[in-house]
Formats: C-alpha cells, structure tokens, sequence
C-alpha cells in the first residue's frame, strides 16, 4: 500500500521472514481492533520509520539466521525507538545483531511445551506464573544481548522469553499467534495496547467511513464499473461502493448459463430492488453454451468460458456507453473499473531461502480486458482479509446469505459436469444442487462447511423403479471443509443427512438413480472435478 493511502489510526507493522504464520499474526492484531501491516522483512529502517506505526512485529521464518541467503533486517530499526516484538526467527534476528549470541541447535523442537515466568514482565501481565506455548524452532538463544533479561524459561530453552523493557525490545522462542498457544492473544493485545499504546480504532465501521471517503477521493466526479459475481468479495465491494458514490457506479451482471438455480434472480433482487444499484444484467447463457457444445477437456471449457467472459464484458460496456450516451460507443464513459482484491492477494510473500516472491495477483484479475481499454483499478477492500470483509458486508446491509454463502467457482457448474456441458445435463445437475442446498441449510451444516455440492457424472448405471429397470446417471456429493481451499478433507456429515440428500435426489431429480459421497481430501485431489 501507498504511503498515501495510510489510514489515520495507530497500526502495527509485521516485517515477515516468511512464516507460515504471518498472516495470523496480522489478523490476530486486527482482532485487537488495531490495524495490522505486513511488509517486507528488508524494508529500509528509514521507511519504516516513515510509516509511523507504534510497534513492529518480527515473524518466524523458517530460516536459521546462519544460513546463507537468511532473510537480513535492517538493523537500523532496532534503534528506531518504536516497541519490537521478535517471534521466533524474529527473536534469533534480535539476538544475532544485537551482539547475543544464537546457535544452530540441529534439531528443530516442536510442539506443546509450558513456559515459566523467571521475570515480571508487562507482556504477560495478568497471565499468571505458567503458559502453555507452542513451539516451532530450530535455532535458539544461548546468551542474551546487552540490556536483555530473561522473563521466561521452558524445559528445552532457557530463553524463550526475553525483554528488554529500557529499548521496549521484546522475544518470544514460542509462537503466541497460534490456537496451540491458547493465551497468545492476550499476550498480543499487552504488547499493542500497554506497549505500544494502541487504541481500539480499527472497526469495519470506521474501515467503511475511511475507505468510502478514499474512493470519493480517487474517481472524483468519474463513473465506474464494475463485474458483480454475487460471490462476497465482488458484492461487498459493490455495496461498499454505492454507499461511497451511488449512481456513479454501474454494475454488470453476466449469465454465462452455467449458474446455480435462481442465482440470477437472487443477485437482481439484492443488488437492484434491495440496493438500488444500477445493475446491467446480461444474459449471455446462449453464447456460452453455445462455444461449449462438444467441448469435453476441462481445460478447454475452463479457457472457453474466461475467454467469453472478457468479451461478453467488453461488449456490455460498449453497450452501456451506447445506451446512456446516445450514439457514441466508447469505454470512456467508464474511467474506473472496480474490483474486489483482498488482502492476501497483495501481500508480497516470502519464500524459502530469503528470496522474496511476488504474488500480487491483482494484475491478473483484470484478466485479459483489451489494453485499449486502459482502465484505471478501484479496489476499496483491498486492505481487508475474508472474514473482515464479511464483517464489512454485514455492516452494509447485505443478507447473510451473500455474505457467508459459499464459495462458487467462475467457471460455474461446467466444471461440475464431467465432459460436455449441455442444458438437459445442467438441468439435472441444478436440481440435484439445489436439493444439496437446502438440505445442508435446513440440518444447520451449510455454512460450516467450505462447500457442499453435488457433481454430475455421465456415468449410466443399472437401477430399479418400481417394476422397472433404470440405466441413468450419478451424482457424486461433494462436501469438504477448509481454511482457505488450498488443502481441505472431507466432512464427517451425519449419516442421516446423507441418507435425505441420497433419497431426495433418486426420487426427484429425473435422471439420476444413483448418488455417491466424494471422500477424498485435497490433496491428492482438488474439491472440484475438474
Ligand atoms: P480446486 O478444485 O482447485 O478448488 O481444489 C479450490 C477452490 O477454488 C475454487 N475454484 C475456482 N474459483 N475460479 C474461481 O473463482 C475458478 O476457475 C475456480 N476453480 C476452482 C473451488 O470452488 C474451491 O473453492
């Protein structure tokens, strides 16, 4: 983020050393109500200095400080006079360049383990005289740097947690950000409230004030459009950007034919009668459909759709132009184009071995719009992680069966449908969808798992009905759990609920005489077929 851009309220900044655990740590801070950074484990000490937060926090990393290519700080910030806090990797940095001493133990400890207090210590104020930790280590401190105490021991380390209260350097071996440390967030909020005397500021109400009051700024009297999937990120970016410029923006809605049942309508009720937002719905189900007839790789189709979708979307701009500006037909009309990144999408992440890779895959979401369209990017949540913009929707008014419903993927139902995508296979398998739906609803599971949905086989099988022999097709229940699709397993759904959803769709849904439950965990396979 710009330095421009800075929120007005108190902020930690987190350099990372690339753990796994870095994004915890910012949102674990965030949940304190104080607004939380990550940059870049080498940002200058005169950057961060102009930065101007009131407390750094320096992340693990799964480094030993004495291999080569570790990540380096720069040592210029621990006489910055701002409060640091060192997990982990950050306390072996602290002690390396601050003239302790630290050594490569060979072996990694692990796991659970109770931290003594040795010393009094304002970051455990209130927690008593033991803690249990969780530890993830390889490298430890032998000899503390000049001005250092020991507030802390374990079994395995005698410095686990040390402090020098004097500079308001602060090191903790175990990891606090964690759920294994389960009073790591108190420890969290002593640093950033006593320490480094943070205020409360950080809501989503104060997050929609300031962000509304910088999208006003940036497109001024400009329009702006943008692409409404009815997924969360897009509506509360929507939402969000009505409330700051109202009739200013302009949101397209496109059918691409392979949406679940009713999501047209459900979008069109929500955003346009609810809202009132200024929503161009397209209707492009027959062009889709049409490029998809005989296409059977999933690669293929998955190209097929993004592609189509570019210039669906570039044509119902022109057509918006055309349409409020009389004849004229050009783009110009609409200087912005919004989108709905999030945070995890921008923080630059780093990877093993010090080499930081840049993910920023915001660029790549404008996904192939022509360049000629030069549009210029709004991306009001951009600052926020999933579960805030979700607090952000529900703060805009929008129903909770946007903002928690699960996540859909852009290529719809065709890549629930193994091999050709045709209406009466995508009749069949919005039946079966809903039936999963409102089952999972109405048994309390669907918004505790990460998906549920069913899945169209064009595998025939033998059944019976009645007196009469079947040869139909099979829908394959898929219902998994997870923290952010990247691993997930499948949930352990009561049997009963099986047994309805497995009944329902056999008597229902014509065309299938047989389910089965995908029990396999990603990885090895994906959550979607293909
Ligand atoms: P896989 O199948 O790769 O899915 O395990 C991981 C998560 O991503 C979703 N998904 C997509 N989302 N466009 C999207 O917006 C896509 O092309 C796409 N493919 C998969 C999937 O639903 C799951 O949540």
């Amino acid at each position: 983020m710009k330095t421009s851009e800075r929120p007005r309220h108190s902020k930690i900044l987190i350099l990372d050393f690339g753990s796994q655990y870095t994004q915890v740590i910012a949102r674990r801070v965030r949940e304190c109500q104080v607004y939380s950074e990550i940059i870049r484990f080498d940002t200058p000490a005169a950057e961060v200095a102009a930065m101007q937060s009131k407390g750094l926090i320096l992340s693990g990393g799964p480094a030993s400080v004495y291999d080569k290519g570790a990540p380096q700080v720069d040592p210029g910030i621990f006489s910055l006079g701002i409060p640091i806090l060192g997990i982990c990797y950050g306390l072996m940095l602290m002690a390396h360049h601050l003239d302790g001493r630290v050594v490569f133990t060979g072996r990694r400890e692990y796991g659970a383990g109770v931290l003594h207090m040795a010393n009094r210590s304002e970051l455990f104020d209130g927690l008593g005289n033991q803690l249990d930790v969780w530890n993830s280590h390889g490298d430890e401190v032998t000899a503390l740097p000049e001005g250092f105490r020991v507030v802390g021991t374990t079994d395995g380390c005698d410095f686990a947690a040390v402090e020098d209260p004097q500079r308001k350097l602060y090191g903790l071996q175990f990891h606090p950000e964690v759920a294994h440390t389960p009073r790591g967030k108190e420890i969290l909020q002593n640093f950033v409230y006593h320490i480094c005397h943070c205020a409360m500021e950080w809501t989503m109400g104060s997050f929609i004030e300031e962000a509304s009051a910088r999208v006003r700024k940036q497109v001024g009297d400009d329009k702006v459009v943008l692409g409404l999937s009815g997924g969360v990120d897009s509506s509360v970016t929507a939402a969000l950007l009505h409330k700051a410029i109202g009739d200013q923006l302009t949101c397209i809605f496109v059918n691409n034919g392979l949406l679940r049942a009713r999501e047209e309508e459900i979008v069109q009720r929500v955003f346009g009668e609810n809202f009132h937002i200024k929503l161009k719905y397209v209707d492009a189900s027959d062009r889709f459909l049409s490029k998809l007839r005989g296409v059977t790789d999933p690669e293929d189709k998955r190209k097929i759709i993004g592609n189509e979708f570019i210039r669906v979307f570039e044509d119902a701009i022109v057509d918006l132009a055309r349409t409020d500006d009389g004849a004229s037909v050009s783009n110009h009309k609409f200087r912005f184009l919004a989108q709905g990144t999030l945070y995890p999408d921008v923080i630059e992440s780093v990877s093993i071995g010090g080499n930081p890779a840049q993910v920023i895959k915001s660029h790549h979401n404008v996904g192939g719009l022509p360049d000629k369209m030069h549009f210029e990017l709004v991306e009001p949540v951009r600052q926020l992680f999933k579960d805030e913009v979700r607090q952000a929707g529900l703060q805009l008014g929008l129903p909770k069966e946007i903002v928690y419903r699960q996540p859909f993927p852009g290529p719809g139902l065709a890549v629930r449908i193994l091999g050709e995508v045709t209406p009466e296979r995508l009749a069949i398998l919005r039946e079966a969808d809903t039936i999963v739906q409102s089952e999972m609803e109405a048994a309390d599971w669907y918004y505790k798992v990460w998906q549920s949905f069913a899945v169209l086989l064009p595998v025939q099988s033998v059944g019976v009905m009645g007196d009469q022999r079947t040869y139909e097709n099979t829908i394959a229940l898929r219902i998994v759990e997870s923290q952010d699709g990247m691993t997930a397993d499948w949930v352990r759904i009561p049997y009963e609920l099986l047994a309805r959803i497995s009944n329902r769709i056999c008597n229902e849904v014509k065309g299938v005489n047989r389910v089965v439950f995908d029990i396999s965990s990603k990885p090895p396979s994906t959550i979607e077929w293909e």
